[in-house]
């Protein structure tokens, strides 16, 4: 059968994903299965998506009985699982006010830009800065603030007032001013490395944020819901976003993303500014709400915490064991990046031979967003596949 698979897959798609060698047929917690039952410890989680894994039970409940009743509205009408979440979503995020869901990270990136652009005309503002190294998605404005050439060439022109400075570098930072309408950050570079911003960098930005009162928008899309073990990554640190976009995880698999912000942020738009057809899904929210129940109810923040720790120390003696192979890792809790020496795309279906899924981001970096159920058993069952692997 797979074999049938991966020609059809060349003939019939646009040829925009290198797709792995392995095709699932089922999930379970941290592992998927091919069509022959072998196993295969799943550490990217569809991209940081599975926050609960694969086939979670109190997932599979919400969505059949969320289905059961209907599986769209539109947002014409109150939708009782949006409420609720956005709710859960506000409790969790203090300082923010409201809520628009979407369907994506780039969407939500996109919608944020809509109100920065409207705040701009209001307060006689003009530039917007991303940086070095981010990534914030692949439609037209969220192009516009992605720094890497390899996701622009050929996409040109973007937004006349995105312009970028050097991820982390203090220096830089002199360039915003009173011109400033935006800046637009992932406190965790993801795409980029999984490379915090240091808290020196935080607090000048903080400074220049008061000073200049531009928007400060936090991309959170894949250091959110609860990965870093706070909620927001942000809120490992004193600055105060006026804007939050987040997506991947929110929605516990299904498609979900969602911009926060304050009443003032609301107040820029009016009925009919801004909409999506599908965001905000019930049957999306309803999964949503269980990782929210799993974050906040069953401890699932200090779970990150603590399992994030275990994964830093097996990867630091991954690195004390491979000195020649690895040159560095680094971890923000359930996110990890293992920088080789040398080219990391053989990694992946190396992996997969051992019976794990890798990701290579970047010429010589492996990143691992694992489930964030994962376990000190996996944690283990990893260092292990690893060690054979790097052999
Ligand atoms: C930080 C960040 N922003 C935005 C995006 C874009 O999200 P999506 O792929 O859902 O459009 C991503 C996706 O990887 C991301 O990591």
């Amino acid at each position: 059968m797979n074999v049938d698979l991966v020609s059809q897959e060349k003939k019939i798609f646009f040829e925009t994903y290198k797709r792995s060698p392995l095709i699932p047929v089922r999930g379970d917690g941290v592992y998927l299965f091919d069509e022959n039952d072998n196993k295969f410890l799943d550490l990217v989680g569809g991209l940081g998506v599975n926050a609960l894994g694969h086939a979670h039970p109190g997932i599979i409940k919400a969505v059949t009985d969320q289905i059961n009743r209907f599986s769209h509205l539109s947002n014409a009408f109150i939708n009782i699982p949006q409420v609720f979440l956005a709710e859960k979503i506000l409790a969790a995020t203090p300082g923010m006010e409201k809520v628009f869901f979407t369907n994506s990270g780039t969407e939500s990136i996109e919608g944020a830009l809509k109100l920065v652009r409207r705040w701009a005309k209001k307060n006689d503002r003009s530039d917007i800065y991303g940086f070095s190294k981010g990534f914030h998605g692949r439609t037209l404005g969220a192009l516009s603030l992605t720094y890497k050439d390899k996701y622009r060439e050929g996409f040109e022109p973007f937004m006349p007032e995105v312009k970028h400075l050097q991820f982390d570098s203090i220096k830089d930072l002199a360039q915003i001013n009173e011109k400033t309408a935006a800046v637009f950050i992932e406190f965790v570079l993801g795409e980029g490395g999984i490379r915090p911003i240091s808290c020196e960098f935080a607090d000048e930005l903080d400074r220049l944020h008061r000073k200049y009162k531009f928007l400060l928008v936090a991309d959170e899309i894949q250091s959110g819901i609860g990965r870093t073990g706070q909620f927001f990554a942000y809120q490992w640190y004193t600055l105060k976003p006026d804007i939050v976009v987040c997506a991947k995880p929110i929605g516990g698999g299904l498609p979900l993303g969602a911009i926060l912000g304050t009443e003032e942020i609301n107040s820029l738009l009016q009925i009919g500014d801004h909409g999506t057809t599908f965001g905000g899904n019930p049957v999306a929210c309803a999964a949503g709400l269980v990782v929210m129940d799993w974050l906040f109810e069953h401890d699932g923040i200090e779970h990150v915490k603590k399992t994030g720790k275990l994964l830093s120390e097996a990867l630091k003696h991954l690195h004390d064991l491979f000195p020649d192979k690895i040159k560095s890792v680094r971890t923000f809790g359930l996110m990890a990046a293992i920088e080789l020496s040398g080219d990391s795309s053989p990694y992946p279906a190396k992996a997969i031979e051992e019976g794990m899924i890798i990701n290579a981001t970047d010429s010589t970096v492996i990143r691992l967003l694992p489930p964030l159920i994962i376990t000190e058993t996996h944690i283990q069952e990893m260092t292990d596949k690893f060690k054979r692997i790097l052999k």
